[in-house]
């Protein structure tokens, strides 16, 4: 069907890139429990409606299907709240996470990105994940928060058991799975926990010049964060700062290797860059699907819904829909505009996103230099993420 599912072995349970999407845009998926939402006005209807439709996943998942979970608190988990206190805690952050913080990092990760594949070149082949599109962003979160960067061994540790589990979500799973699962959920989470709780307690004795003093002396309506909200937020900017780079940085040497026409042109034109990164979040979305909860009975692409159900939205095929894009299984950073879902929308839109762009657009530009052509190796091709709910590698050897 497209060049990519052609080329690499792409999981089946990435059904999104196997064909366009047929039958309902809503429905009910009684395997699991939950209903799935596929298409692009209704995800973007969902996005808009932050009354019906809930960041609070948490509150409709049984507590007996998460044996354990009061353990660890979701306390100012800024993607799981809903107005008026997500308002407040995202101002909060957004005050020590400014755009100037973002762009004044450009030289860093320019320096880092050399760094990296000079280190690649020594020790002789690139594969791609490992030598450069983890370390970058990981790299990055760590300086930015002021968190050894010489711990990723660590943090990788805790994302790989928090991520790369092939397990579907699901309300529909047993007693005992379900057990199995939180375990392998808590004890990182716990671990990442506890480091970070200490990395934030040394800053309120000595802030530092970096983004964990910031978290705990920014302050909104003379309020500052507690200790809690202060690590989980710092828990969001650790996973999320990297992960999801690391399968952006990835999916676009992918896109360019499997659109060799799109490479050439994006080497005549530097300036194609962003759109060459917007339209790989659009074609290989990072975070392939994202939940909601319904807060009340309604209705969603002429399908009534009850209230206090788990919604899945399916972003990788809303930004497939053919009703919002055209040729949508081709790979084209020509569209204009691209108002693909990769980023969320509305009041819960990534706040990483200038980040992300930046890190995308300075690393891509630097692989574009040193590289003649990026060129997967067809006897060592790249591998995807089997995780249901995100489109990443996992291994990308270059030739
Ligand atoms: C939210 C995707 C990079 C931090 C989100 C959401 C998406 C997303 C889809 C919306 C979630 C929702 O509505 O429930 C991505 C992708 C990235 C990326 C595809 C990379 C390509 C980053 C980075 C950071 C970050 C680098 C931080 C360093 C956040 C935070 C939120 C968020 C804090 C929550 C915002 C809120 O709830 O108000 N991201 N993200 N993300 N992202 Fe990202």
């Amino acid at each position: 069907m497209s060049s990519i599912t052609e080329r690499y072995d792409v999981p089946e349970q990435h059904f999104w890139l196997h064909g366009p999407h047929s039958g309902p845009q809503v429905e009910f998926d009684a395997e699991m429990g939950m209903w799935n939402v596929y298409g692009h006005p209704e995800s973007h209807d969902v996005f808009s409606d932050t009354t019906t439709f809930s960041s609070d996943t948490m509150r409709v998942i049984p507590k007996s299907l998460m044996p354990g979970s009061d353990e660890f608190s979701l306390e100012g988990f800024l993607t799981q709240l809903d107005p008026p206190q997500h308002g407040k805690l995202r101002k909060l952050v957004t005050s020590a996470f400014t755009r100037r913080v973002v762009a004044d990092l450009e030289p860093r990760i320019a320096a880092l990105t050399n760094e990296l594949i000079d280190a690649a070149h020594d020790r002789g082949r690139m594969e791609l994940v490992t030598d450069l599109a983890y370390p970058l962003p990981v790299i990055v979160i760590a300086e930015l928060l002021g968190v050894p960067s010489s711990d990723r061994a660590l943090f990788k540790k805790w994302a790989d058991a928090l991520f790369k589990r092939d397990a579907k979500i699901s309300l529909t799973k047993s007693a005992a799975e379900q057990a199995v699962d939180m375990e392998a959920t808590l004890k990182p989470w716990k671990e990442m926990s506890d480091y970070l709780a200490g990395h934030a307690a040394e800053r309120r004795r000595q802030p530092r010049a970096d983004l964990l003093s910031r978290l705990v002396e920014a302050e909104v309506d003379g309020d500052r964060l507690p200790d809690g909200q202060v690590v989980n937020f710092a828990i969001i900017l650790l996973l999320a700062g990297h992960i999801t780079t690391t399968m952006l940085l990835g999916n676009t040497v992918l896109c360019l290797d499997a659109f060799p026409e799109q490479q050439d042109k994006v080497r005549a034109d530097r300036s194609s860059i962003p759109a060459v990164i917007e339209e790989s979040l659009r074609y290989l979305t990072p975070f392939a699907a994202i939940g909601r909860s319904t807060t009340r009975e309604t209705e969603l692409g002429g399908v009534t819904i009850p209230a206090d159900q788990l919604l899945m939205l399916w972003l990788g095929a809303a930004n497939r829909d053919p009703r919002e894009f055209a040729d949508p299984f081709t790979f084209d950073p020509g569209r204009d505009p691209n108002p693909h879902l990769g980023f969320g929308r509305g009041i819960h839109f990534c706040l990483g996103a200038p980040l992300a762009r930046l890190e995308g657009r300075v690393a891509l530009n630097i692989l574009l230099d040193r590289y003649d052509r990026l060129q997967t190796d067809p006897d060592d091709p790249a591998q995807l993420l089997p995780t249901p709910t995100m489109t990443g590698v996992l291994r990308l050897p270059l030739l």
